[in-house]
């Protein structure tokens, strides 16, 4: 069983993973708003990652005889000035998402918590994957520049990624 401190932290996270696919989907009906539907369907499958996110939290919490508690989350934005802050914004939101789940290794170690040390390093892994996506995306919409024929071939790209729920 973990600690009502460690059983705090995770279920802090698995709401802030919660908010991260409502942000996502904010940003998917942004870009869909702007007519660019591959670049939707790309926010649209980050949701769906991040539902997969907080469900592996929801399970550890109760594996380690934990009880989830669901909380008020803010308001994700709901308008961007364009491709480019769009991305900036997920990055640094993904950067907030980092720096919390450090938050809870540091924490588990601080508790010789090995069991929730061990299941923390999986999202580890994956947020060093998800900063290294956005940060690919940023880079290639900066080098598109204003080349519409580019953007359009972007967005075609970013339409046909599809979830499939991570290796466990
Ligand atoms: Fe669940 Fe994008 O981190």
């Amino acid at each position: 069983m973990a600690s009502e401190k460690m059983l705090q932290l995770l279920n802090d996270q698995f709401n802030r993973e919660l908010y991260s696919v409502n942000l996502y989907l904010s940003m998917a009906s942004y870009c869909l708003s702007e007519d660019l539907d591959g670049f939707a369907n790309f926010y649209r499958v980050q949701a769906q990652e991040e539902t997969f996110h907080a469900m592996k939290q929801f399970d550890y919490i109760h594996q380690v005889e934990g009880k989830v508690t669901m909380q008020a989350l803010s308001q994700p934005p709901a308008e961007f000035s364009g491709l480019t802050d769009l991305f900036e914004k997920t990055i640094a939101h993904e950067k907030e998402v980092s720096r919390s789940i450090n938050e809870l290794v540091q924490q588990a170690l601080s508790e010789s918590d090995f069991a929730t040390h061990t299941f923390l390093q999986w999202f580890i892994t994956e947020q060093v994957e998800e900063e290294s996506t956005m940060h690919t995306l940023l880079k290639k919409l900066k080098m598109i520049g204003d080349n519409q024929s580019a953007l359009y071939l972007m967005n075609e790209e970013l339409g046909r990624r599809t979830f499939t729920a991570p290796a466990a």
